[in-house]
């Protein structure tokens, strides 16, 4: 058995493949069928000569997602997606596949989720889980390199860690329960033990957000290091997110081809990432203050007007060549190539329209920004898009901020939170901060929270025995493939997603 990824150390020889039918087009005396084995894509030529009457029926008959083995002849084709393709001489039919639901014409997102369980198999599904699985390598590989013990934190809490009305409730033998919102305060307790460590883990959001960020189920990754403050702690989100990007542009190249993904974006990755204090962030997204010359606002209002001209242009194209058509007479070539553009011009439309629809909301709700409020959505993608690289911004009104938080030295008012933004509004990807170390001030917190004392009586003795300096942070697993990927939506970065309204397939 071979796997068509390894196609090309067999060029010339005989291989038998195992897969699904990806896709069938037929002429005469030859069926085309393009093979998927789970490592690839490969086409398998299977010509009524080679292969005898009998076996040519049996291929004739097969349809998008049958599963069969395929033996036959490795022939270079450079045309071919990995250089390769197969001449067949045996075919044999594991099952014949009735009616696979996802056809090759467009299928709305509700229908794709239903069948979430096969839409898995889609080309640029198969890209993006491929993405997703280096990702979790390159994680590992940053933070096992770098010393740190990887400790798994439970699911079943007795202790909320990021405020209480996003708990799902659970019952455990009789005593509630909630499943974990972070793995953080179990984390401090074992940075005190191994000094650095991360945790990565399923965590759970029970908000009823439909935004194209959230997902209730999610997966993240959060380290803890003892003896961290929180510039350390931002030297290593820093570090971090580049291997992960690098690592990504040097191995996932061919995947996110597939997926479509401007790569030319990560291009200014290894430049320093830009550390906002809030307030200077809140000065920057009112358009109070500049950055390198340019201010917000107005490079917004620029980029409104430009849509909309640009908008114009694009419907008087569409209108002149469509008359064009009318008119008649053109070459069949001609037409085609005057409909495509038209199809690229409306797809462009489409985007502008959406940008014209936006922008003014943008641009006000960035000038009413009051200050002390978290940042939204749009707030964040006004803030980001002054820059080519993500922004780290740090020292957060504590009102905002979870109870663990170390207030900033002289101003009590601030806590010493960082959140790291991505570009082209993707968003908050990494949460973190340094920890909290004095008991009393901890107990106070926990009391103006509102959470119970006794849950956090075990949380309390780290701050008892040893406490010392500590910080760490959580990315979201989701946010970073879906950033990496360019994804609309979260919904695809994850092989079965979880979500409010969706508990299915
Ligand atoms: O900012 P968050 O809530 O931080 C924490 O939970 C800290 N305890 C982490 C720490 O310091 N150890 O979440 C961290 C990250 C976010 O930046 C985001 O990437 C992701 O987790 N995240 C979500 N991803 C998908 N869906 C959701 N509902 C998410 N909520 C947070
Ligand atoms: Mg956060």
């Amino acid at each position: 058995m071979h796997y068509i990824k390894d196609l090309a150390q067999y060029s010339g020889e005989a291989v038998s493949l195992n897969g699904w039918v990806a896709n069938k087009r037929s002429g005469k005396g030859i069926i085309f069928l393009l093979l998927r084995d789970g490592t690839g894509f490969a086409q398998c030529i299977i010509s009524e000569q080679d292969v005898g009457e009998e076996i040519f029926t049996q291929a004739g008959q097969l349809t998008l997602e049958s599963a069969v083995a395929i033996t036959g002849k490795v022939v270079r084709d450079e045309r071919q997606v990995g250089g390769y393709e197969i001449q067949a001489s045996g075919l044999t039919v594991y099952q014949v596949a009735q009616d696979y639901p996802i056809a090759k014409k467009e299928h709305g997102v509700d229908f794709l989720m239903d069948h979430r369980h096969l839409w898995l198999r889609s080309k640029r599904q198969w890209a993006i889980m491929r993405v997703r699985n280096r990702i979790i390598y390159a994680i590992h590989t940053f933070f096992q390199d770098k010393g740190f013990v990887q400790m798994d934190a439970p699911i079943f809490t007795g202790n909320a860690c990021e405020g209480t009305s996003t708990l799902f409730e659970t019952d455990f033998y009789g005593d509630e329960a909630y499943l974990s919102q972070s793995g953080q305060l179990y984390g401090e307790a074992m940075a005190m033990a191994q000094g650095l460590i991360y945790t990565f883990g399923p965590t759970f959001r029970a908000e009823k957000s439909k935004t194209r960020r959230h997902l209730s189920e999610f997966w993240m990754i959060e380290p803890e290091m003892a003896f961290y403050d929180n510039d350390r702690n931002m030297d290593l989100i820093e570090a971090f997110i580049k291997y992960l990007v690098n690592d990504v542009m040097e191995n996932c190249g061919e995947e996110l081809q597939l997926i479509g993904r401007d790569t030319t974006v990560f291009e200014q990755i290894n430049r320093p990432f830009p550390r906002l204090s809030y307030d200077q962030a809140v000065k920057i997204i009112r358009g109070e203050e500049d950055v390198n010359g340019v201010n917000t606002l107005t490079t917004l209002e620029n980029d409104l007007e430009s849509a909309k001209s640009q908008l114009e242009a694009n419907k008087s194209e569409v209108n002149e060549r469509e008359e064009k058509i009318k008119k008649g007479g053109m070459k069949k070539g001609e037409v085609k190539f005057n409909q495509n553009k038209i199809n690229q011009l409306l797809a462009e439309e489409k985007v502008l329209e959406e940008q014209i629809r936006n922008i003014p909301q943008w641009i006000g709700s960035a000038r009413n920004f009051e200050y002390g409020n978290d940042f939204g959505g749009s707030d964040e993608t006004v803030l980001t898009r002054l820059f080519d690289v993500p922004v780290m911004v740090y020292n957060w009104p504590k009102d905002i901020k979870a109870f663990y938080m170390k207030e900033v030295d002289g101003n009590p008012a601030l806590v010493k939170g960082v959140d790291m933004l991505a570009p082209e509004g993707f968003g908050e990807i990494v949460g973190g901060g340094e920890r909290e170390t004095s008991e009393s001030i901890l107990i106070e917190k926990i009391k103006a929270h509102d959470l119970p004392m006794e849950a956090f009586e075990w949380y309390l003795d780290l701050r008892r025995y040893g406490s010392v300096p500590h910080s760490g942070f959580g990315l979201g697993l989701e946010r970073t493939v879906s950033w990496i990927c360019g994804l609309h939506h979260v919904r695809e970065s994850i092989p079965l997603p979880r979500m409010y309204g969706r508990l299915f397939p």
